[in-house]
């Protein structure tokens, strides 16, 4: 009665190699099953935001002036109604979520103020540039982090899907695609939500959200997410103005419009981390505006930037290379807060890049980028992108 026999071992052996198979057989057979939602958890919004609702992401059919003259009537005689609509929603999930609704029930209140106000203006004609006294420019972002839930639960109902908005008062001139390159910065999110929303009503215009987030295994390239932020946005909505932003970044005066002048405009012109002063006139980078004709002239920003720094001012003399040239608001102003964090590390070679930069602008920009999208959701104050880079690092 020998259990150790060599014939029992090699059975055995043969057992375990067998149920190993078997075994792995298994895994990869719900790795294949699950490759999405486990490529999401690795990658994502810090887990794929997870209190929201999510919907396939739709296409914005804002009002066409020339096309619909009539239906833009209708819709601005029933723009009171779609107010009271709004008003009862937010009255509904107050009922609901008293909880949250108390904390927030004030700053609700504040925007409703707001876009009541907007309804005063002439319902059937385009939409003005607001007005503003000459002391009513300067406001105060609320840099509490809170949760992005109970952020999402405050703007909602003022929203459509997706963080789009569309003034219900009068035609928009203005359709604005918010671009927001992305990754890491999961608190600055809520903050800079929850401040440039109730911003971003007050102008008048039509705009949406586009949070592009890269995946997680590479250098983190700014540029190239904003070249997908441009391509991805134009698939929804032939957008006339692009502006792109830097998540950390809030706008401390409600005069600085979110719209494109006819020259690119730099908009982050003083920020209180460097003393409210305009560093270098070339600069490009922190919140810039640009047409989506001046954008496609350019080629968009270069891929070529991984790591911190330089993309901005390639982009700066990809401009002067096509005789743009820069506008910017007044220093007092252009003005922005800087929420906190630490450096980034810089890209080693961005100097190099932006010696080479010029040579390269017609086979670096929007016609050459590579990227898979692996997700495209629509949450109720931006639509999220993850993106991950074909392009080759050649710092690394
Ligand atoms: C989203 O789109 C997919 C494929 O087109 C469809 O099967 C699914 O039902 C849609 N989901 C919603 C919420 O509309
Ligand atoms: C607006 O209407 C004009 C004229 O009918 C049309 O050429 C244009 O493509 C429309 N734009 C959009 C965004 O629907
Ligand atoms: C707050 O409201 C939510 C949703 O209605 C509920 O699930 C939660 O338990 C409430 N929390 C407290 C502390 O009452
Ligand atoms: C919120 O404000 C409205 C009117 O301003 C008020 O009627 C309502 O009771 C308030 N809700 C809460 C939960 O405080
Ligand atoms: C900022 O938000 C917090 C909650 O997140 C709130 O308690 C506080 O009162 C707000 N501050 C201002 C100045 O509105």
């Amino acid at each position: 009665m020998t259990l150790f026999t060599k014939a029992n071992g090699v059975r055995a052996m043969l057992c375990l190699v067998g149920m190993w198979v078997l075994f792995s057989a298994f895994l990869s057979y719900i790795d294949n099953k699950t490759a999405t939602y486990s490529t999401f958890s690795r990658l994502s919004i810090r887990h794929v935001h997870r209190f929201a609702k999510t919907v396939n992401v739709s296409s914005d059919s804002y009002s066409n002036k020339s096309s619909k003259g009539n239906d833009i009537l209708t819709s601005g005689n029933q723009a009171a109604q779609l107010f009271d609509v709004g008003a009862q929603i937010v009255g509904s999930s107050l009922s609901q979520q008293n909880n949250i609704s108390k904390k927030y029930n004030q700053s609700k209140n504040g925007i409703i103020r707001t876009i009541k106000n907007q309804y005063s203006v002439s319902l059937k004609y385009g939409c003005k540039e607001p007005q503003y006294d000459e002391n009513e420019g300067p406001i105060s972002p609320n840099t509490t982090l809170e949760s992005l839930d109970i952020v999402e639960a405050e703007l909602a109902p003022l929203l459509k899907p997706g963080g789009s908005f569309q003034p219900h008062d009068c035609i928009p001139k203005d359709h604005v695609a918010i671009v927001v390159p992305f990754r890491d910065r999961y608190a600055h999110l809520a903050v800079f939500l929850r401040n440039i929303h109730p911003f971003l009503m007050k102008q008048h215009i039509a705009y949406r959200i586009f949070l592009i987030e890269q995946t997680n295994g590479r250098a983190f390239n700014r540029a190239a997410l904003m070249n997908i932020g441009f391509l991805e946005a134009l698939k929804i909505y032939p957008w006339d103005c692009f502006i792109f932003h830097d998540v950390d970044l809030l706008p401390l005066d409600n005069r600085n419009l979110y719209t494109c002048p006819r020259q690119p405009r730099h908009m982050s012109v003083s920020i209180d981390t460097l003393n409210f002063k305009l560093p270098y006139r070339s600069i490009f980078g922190g919140v810039s505006a640009m047409t989506r004709e001046h954008f496609q002239l350019v080629n968009g920003f270069s891929n070529s930037y991984f790591g911190w720094g330089g993309e901005d001012d390639d982009m700066s003399n990809r401009l002067k290379h096509a005789n743009l040239f820069i506008s910017r608001y007044p220093v007092n102003i252009a003005r922005y807060m800087m929420l906190k964090h630490p450096k980034e590390k810089a890209n080693p070679k961005r100097y190099e890049n932006l010696v080479n930069g010029i040579s390269k602008i017609e086979m670096d920009g929007i016609n050459s980028i590579k990227y898979n999208i692996y997700s495209i959701q629509e949450f109720s104050t931006f639509t999220w992108y993850l993106a991950e880079l074909k392009i080759v690092d050649q710092t690394s």
